[in-house]
């Protein structure tokens, strides 16, 4: 979604901003834009579309300045248009603005300053937010800082901001509420951005702020305060990826080289996590809860998308081994529903980018009900993260393509481990725990031998191109992986897909069934292989086309399915995450097959930061 980039040092402004914005293309947005303080000039430049575009409007120009803010726009309130896209400017020119979340009351407050005599010039929301600075800078002794204080203080909605004015050529002013604000530390130069990717190439030390913090940045250092101008103490956090990691190095797309990373990303993600001997997992983020967790008595996990379905294949490992209650909840439901906690209830937030704003609401609902708070989250330093009571890291480094793959993985790979570490707080016998390790240790290798095999995929993709729609059915542990692989073909390849429990198959979707309609059907041989192998045959039976996913020996599905993937025998607990491996490759040579880009599916964002 929306991305803000700040700068204010001894170099060149431009290419710093630029470079940040390009660095938050994969987010998804329709317009960029950028201020540069030119002396105690403000110059400002936007366009619709791509940054590229921005880039080109400025190759005549010379937009000299060592502080500027940029932004790159996902439209809520008003089409993509240069008027709408950000920065936007006061009635006088002097305040530039960039902002990400929603001014809730933004029609009152557009009304009253409409009244006061400022014109707009854009339909945003955002643009409210630049008069009233400058309105309220009328005032003899407010500072910009004051100014903005007072300002965000009116605001309903949730915001990040960063904010300039010429009368304050020196200064960068940041807001946090809702929507997250990074620092990045430099040597005699601070950064500013919503997302540290941005940033990174420059500094790996930041500074996360909390809602409801504000920080005015000059070249010589940054205060921290509470918007109510309390000071707050806040130190850097060092960040352990690097910019190569959120390159593509030699892949066609990140969403390829993302899957590929993946053996690597699961040992990251194992890596010290597992007592072979004692059958357990270690998992230092639970460790001052520890004594809490072997109370619950009842999990509740909150999520959205791939982090949905990644937590019910959770849901599955929990309940089998660990012997505890799960209900796995949509976050955008759970936030509107009245949930029973208790507390002996743990709530679990499954992110990656630990900034959903579904998931955060979620998770800030259930601590207020007294639930103990737990994350499994991929970003550090993120609101969620920061936010639950403690968690357990991804490691999975930044995943830049949109659509979730390595992060899908590794949250099973977490489930896995905390399935170890709850259940053998439990019943779960030692040897059930070094045999769920022991297999757990295979796993890279055995995903290394299933990413091997793309031109298997790519020629399955490119036979069924003439297809239009496509069934997934899987059941048990696969049920899910069913919802995740028609959610990957659907958001990157444009072509319908339905995800479903291979039971309720008889209950409507068959009717769908004839020639026409492939059907992708997840049928290891696991405890309920008969029953999903009943399915294809039903499906047969409709002259529907199969392409199923089966264990590596089985061969009693050649003659029955049209083409068969096979995957390596593994526990049928761990069985997913190698599933998923042509699920999403089968995606992914679907979009580029179709000439789509699959790193930027349109209309999505990478992180959901408004609801
Ligand atoms: C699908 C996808 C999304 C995300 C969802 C949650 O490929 O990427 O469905 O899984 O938006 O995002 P996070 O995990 O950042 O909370």
């Amino acid at each position: 979604m929306c991305g803000i980039v700040g700068y204010v040092g001894k170099r060149q402004a431009l290419p710093v901003l630029m470079d940040g914005l390009r660095r938050m293309e994969y987010r998804g947005y329709d317009s960029a834009g950028i201020a540069v303080m030119d002396d105690a000039d403000l110059r400002v430049a936007k366009s619709v579309g791509k940054v590229r575009a921005l880039a080109d409007s400025l190759v005549d120009t010379t937009v000299a300045g060592t502080l500027g803010i940029a932004h790159t726009r996902w439209a809520t309130h008003g089409v993509p248009s240069e008027a709408n896209a950000h920065p936007h400017v006061s009635c006088d020119g002097k305040v530039a603005l960039v902002h990400n979340g929603i001014i809730e009351n933004y029609a009152e407050l557009r009304a009253e300053l409409t009244a006061a005599g400022h014109a707009f010039a854009s339909e945003t929301d955002t643009e409210t937010l630049a008069h009233l600075v400058e309105h309220l800078m009328r005032f003899p002794g407010v500072t910009l800082a004051d100014a903005v204080r007072s300002a965000v203080r009116r605001v309903r909605g949730t915001f990040g901001l960063a904010v300039v004015s010429t009368d304050y050529p020196n200064e960068i002013i940041v807001a946090r509420l809702g929507s997250p604000i990074v620092i990045g530390v430099g040597e005699g130069e601070y950064l500013v951005a919503s997302d540290p990717n941005a940033i990174i190439g420059h500094t790996r030390s930041m500074i996360f702020l909390d809602d409801g913090e504000m920080a005015v940045l000059n070249r010589d250092g940054y205060r921290v305060v509470s918007l109510e101008n309390l000071p707050v103490a806040k130190h850097p956090e060092n960040i352990d990826w690097s910019a190569e990691d959120a390159q593509k190095n030699g892949h066609a797309h990140f969403m390829m080289k993302e899957m590929s990373e993946q053996p690597e990303v699961l040992r990251n993600t194992m890596r010290g996590r597992i007592d072979f001997d004692a059958g357990n997992a270690v998992l230092g983020g639970l460790r001052d809860v520890a004594d809490r967790t072997r109370e619950i008595d009842r999990l509740i996990i909150v999520g959205c998308g791939s982090a949905y379905y990644a937590a019910q294949v959770g849901e599955y490992m929990l309940e089998e081994y660990a012997g505890i209650p799960v209900e796995v909840e949509l976050a955008s439901e759970f936030r509107y529903r009245k949930p029973i906690i208790t507390p002996r209830t743990a709530v679990i937030a499954v992110s990656q980018s630990g900034e959903t704003a579904d998931t955060l609401a979620a998770i800030r609902e259930a601590k207020m009900k007294g639930a103990l708070t737990l994350g499994i989250i991929n970003a550090v330093g993120s609101t969620i993260a920061r936010e639950t009571d403690a968690g357990i890291y991804n490691h999975a480094g930044p995943e830049i393509g949109v659509a979730s793959t390595k992060a899908f993985l590794s949250q099973a790979t977490v489930f896995a481990l905390l399935t170890m570490f709850l259940g053998r707080q439990r019943q779960m016998s030692v040897t059930t725990g070094r045999r769920i390790s022991e297999e757990l240790a295979r796993i890279p290798d055995l995903v290394a031998s299933l990413l091997a095999r793309q031109d298997e995929y790519k020629a399955i993709a490119d036979k069924y191109a003439w297809a239009d729609d496509f069934l997934y059915l899987g059941r048990k542990y696969c049920a899910p992986l069913a919802y995740e692989g028609a959610l990957k073909l659907k958001e990157v390849s444009y072509v319908h897909a339905e995800g479903y429990a291979a039971g309720e198959m008889k209950h409507g979707p068959i009717a769908l069934v004839d020639e026409t309609m492939p059907s992708i059907v997840i049928c290891p041989v696991d405890s309920v292989y008969e029953k999903t192998k009943s399915c294809i045959e039903e499906l047969r039976a409709r002259r529907g086309k199969v392409i199923a996913i089966t264990t590596e020996g089985n061969h009693e599905l050649d003659n029955l399915a049209d083409d068969v993937i096979f995957i390596p025998k593994t526990l049928e607990m761990l069985t997913p995450i190698l599933a998923a491996i042509p699920l999403q490759a089968f995606a992914y040579h679907a979009a580029v097959r179709r000439g789509f880009d699959p790193d930027m599916p349109r209309n999505l964002a990478k992180s959901v930061t408004v609801e």
